[in-house]
């Protein structure tokens, strides 16, 4: 296939991109560039050996992603632009509306007129709000209890994917609510580079490791978890970006919602004291209060993906910590190092 990878100069879309070139797969990368960097491309070139077309437009904006895409082929797609930072979006909830909600607009637009059908929606497990009951599985109710606008974009994007596939009946479309992406390619050379101070866990962990911050601040230690500490399903970034081609390779007209984790949680205290045993690094932390939103335990349920698509993931919680200490060791300023 010759895929429009939205987003895929981040994060999970570098490691996506890597992947499916690794299958066979053309990619085109779109991306604004407001949070990721070009040299991440550049980088899935050199471990591909193969050339990566890039595609600089902002999504929301309508008139010059048409005409930034006119004369791009593509027959699928896989939508990961959009903003991400929970924090950011309670302090400016109408610019993560605006940005997450008006680029899907224009994308299914875009794919109505042309015709294109396979289109893979990168969504979170956010949309369940408060889970009723662990681990997770795709019918958990999704839209109560959303602590905040960055994941009630996904749940309203979510719902106008289900209304666009009800009009047009054609349209393949699924949705991956993902656990807690983690960890790194092995090589070290591609990795998540956070602007800023991190919000996440473990980027916060690697640069307390590598020197960068005194200490790792642990949000809580009194949950109904075997430790007191969040309990999450991590889940490695190139496990998570094998499920996006499994789902891409699978699409059928409809809409499918698959959830993309390992089934296994691990405490913020396992994080650490696993960090610290694949880094050889001291990893400091004082115990604080609970964060604002944050719940105990958030597992998943992966079954549906597992016998459906056929995927399941195989790395572990140290092979994560392991490539993600390789990452942050080698690249201590992350790609503008
Ligand atoms: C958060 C978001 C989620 C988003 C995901 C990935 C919330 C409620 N959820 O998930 O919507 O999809 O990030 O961007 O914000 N922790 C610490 N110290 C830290 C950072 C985190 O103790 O400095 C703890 C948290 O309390 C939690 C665990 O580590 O128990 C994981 O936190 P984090 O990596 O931020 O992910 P989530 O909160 O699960």
């Amino acid at each position: 296939m010759r895929v429009l990878l939205t987003g895929g100069a981040g994060y999970i879309g570098s490691h996506t991109a890597l992947v499916l070139l690794e299958h066979g797969h053309e990619v085109v990368v779109l991306d604004d560039f407001s949070n990721s960097s070009l040299e991440a491309v550049r980088r899935v070139e050199e471990l591909s050996g193969k050339s990566v077309p890039v595609v600089e437009a902002d999504l929301a904006d309508r008139a010059a992603s048409e005409r930034a895409l006119e004369d791009i082929e593509f027959d699928s797609v896989i939508h990961l632009a959009g903003l991400k930072s929970v924090g950011e979006s309670v302090a400016q909830p109408t610019r993560y509306y605006r940005v997450n909600i008006d680029a899907t607009l224009v994308l299914l637009d875009v794919l109505r007129e042309r015709g294109i059908t396979n289109f893979v929606f990168s969504s979170s497990a956010t949309v369940y709000g408060v889970p009723q009951s662990v681990p997770i599985d795709e019918q958990h109710p999704v839209g109560d209890g959303i602590t905040n606008p960055y994941g009630r974009s996904k749940f309203i994007i979510e719902e106008i994917i289900r209304d666009t596939q009800s009009a047009w009946p054609e349209l393949g479309a699924t949705l991956l609510r993902y656990f807690n992406p983690v960890g790194a390619h092995t090589s070290g050379r591609i990795g998540e580079d956070p602007s800023g101070i991190p919000n996440n866990l473990m980027p916060f962990i690697a640069q307390v490791a590598v020197g960068k911050r005194e200490r790792l601040s642990v949000f809580g230690d009194t949950y109904a978890t075997p430790d007191g500490t969040g309990v999450r399903d991590y889940i490695h970034v190139m496990d998570l970006a094998e499920g996006h081609v499994a789902a891409l390779e699978h699409n059928r007209p409809g809409i499918a919602v698959y959830n993309l984790g390992s089934g296994t949680g691990s405490s913020v205290l396992e994080v650490v004291r696993e960090f610290e045993r694949a880094s050889g690094q001291p990893v400091p932390f004082v115990i604080e209060a609970p964060r604002a939103g944050d719940v105990g335990e958030v597992v998943a349920d992966p079954t549906l993906a597992n016998t459906t698509l056929d995927w399941r993931t195989t790395r572990s919680l140290a092979d994560a910590c392991r490539d993600s200490w390789n990452w942050q060791s080698s690249n201590p300023e992350g790609y503008a190092g």
